[in-house]
């Protein structure tokens, strides 16, 4: 049913011709939102945009689940981008800086804080293996919809990447709020990767849709000061190469890994003491 947004509102619906099912899951989305449902019925997005009100629709195809701004026609959906280029290499004894920032291995407990679209938790997933977890923790409710069901039904052709995929748990929440509630050693590893300035809309590198729709609250040190209390052995944080974490975080750095050639860093910080 289509209610009554107002403001920045969001509609989900259904790519044109939706197949069988299809509709079944754009409403289940729809409610876990909290969101009005409009059906498609063959309209244009313009016509349902004109219909609803709504300034971004959530747009759910068989395969494709895309997060539109109807102002400016910004849509970020879910792509693996270059995880299977970076799964591929460690699959084939490569380095990785992910991997060898969180010393991942099989059985182990990450959890990413930042989710985005998920190539790292992945990552991770591929790492820990069928014993281990990993749970990505994502504060924007329609990226954590678009990220969740793009986990389960983007069409992965290497198998232990799909099966990687399909195993990271996506929670909606915010890491504030996340991690105060979670045991003293609970995961092995805790990640962050925060929007740094440089990335964020309008700043000169960056124009990612995920940048546009993400949370750009930055990282603050009393998070991480709770993540040091919930890993068990280390904390991971990934930042510009040339932009060192801020200074009341980086004294407790106690190693900074990055690739030739890349633009990235991730700093690790030790758990606290049990
Ligand atoms: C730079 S992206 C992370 C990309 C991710 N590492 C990946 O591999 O796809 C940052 C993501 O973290 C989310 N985020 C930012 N602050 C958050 C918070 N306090 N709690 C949970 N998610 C947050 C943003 O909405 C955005 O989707």
């Amino acid at each position: 049913m289509v209610g009554e947004p107002e403001g920045d509102s969001l509609v989900v619906t259904t790519s044109l011709r939706p197949g069988s099912g299809l509709d079944a899951r754009a409403r289940r989305i729809a409610a876990d939102l909290q969101v009005p449902y409009a059906p498609r019925q063959d309209k244009s997005t313009a016509h349902l945009v004109a219909e609803t009100g709504a300034s971004r629709l959530l747009l759910v195809g068989v395969e494709r689940v895309a997060l539109r701004d109807v102002s400016n026609e910004i849509e970020y959906a879910f792509h693996p981008n270059m995880t299977p280029v970076r799964a591929a290499k460690l699959l084939h004894g490569g380095r990785d800086p992910f991997a060898e920032a969180t010393g991942l291995g099989p059985g182990d407990r990450l959890l990413d804080c930042t989710l985005g679209f998920a190539a790292e938790a992945t990552l991770g997933a591929l790492l820990v293996g069928e014993t281990g977890l990993v749970v990505g923790l994502e504060s924007v409710p329609e990226l954590a919809a678009v990220t969740r069901e793009g986990l389960r039904t983007f069409p992965m052709p290497q198998p232990a990447l799909a099966a990687a995929m399909r195993r990271v748990t996506v929670i909606t929440t915010d890491y504030r709020d996340y991690l105060p509630r979670c045991a003293s050693g609970a995961f092995d590893v805790v990640c962050f990767d925060p929007f740094f300035p440089e990335r964020l809309p309008g700043a000169e590198n960056s124009v990612s849709p995920l940048a546009h729709f993400g949370n750009p609250a930055p990282l603050d040190a009393a998070s991480v000061g709770e993540a040091r209390r919930v890993a068990r052995r280390r904390v991971v944080v990934k930042h510009p190469r040339h932009e060192p974490l801020p200074s009341e975080l980086a004294g407790d750095v106690s190693d900074i890994i990055t690739a030739r050639h890349s633009r990235l860093a991730y700093s690790v910080l030790p758990a606290l003491p049990a």
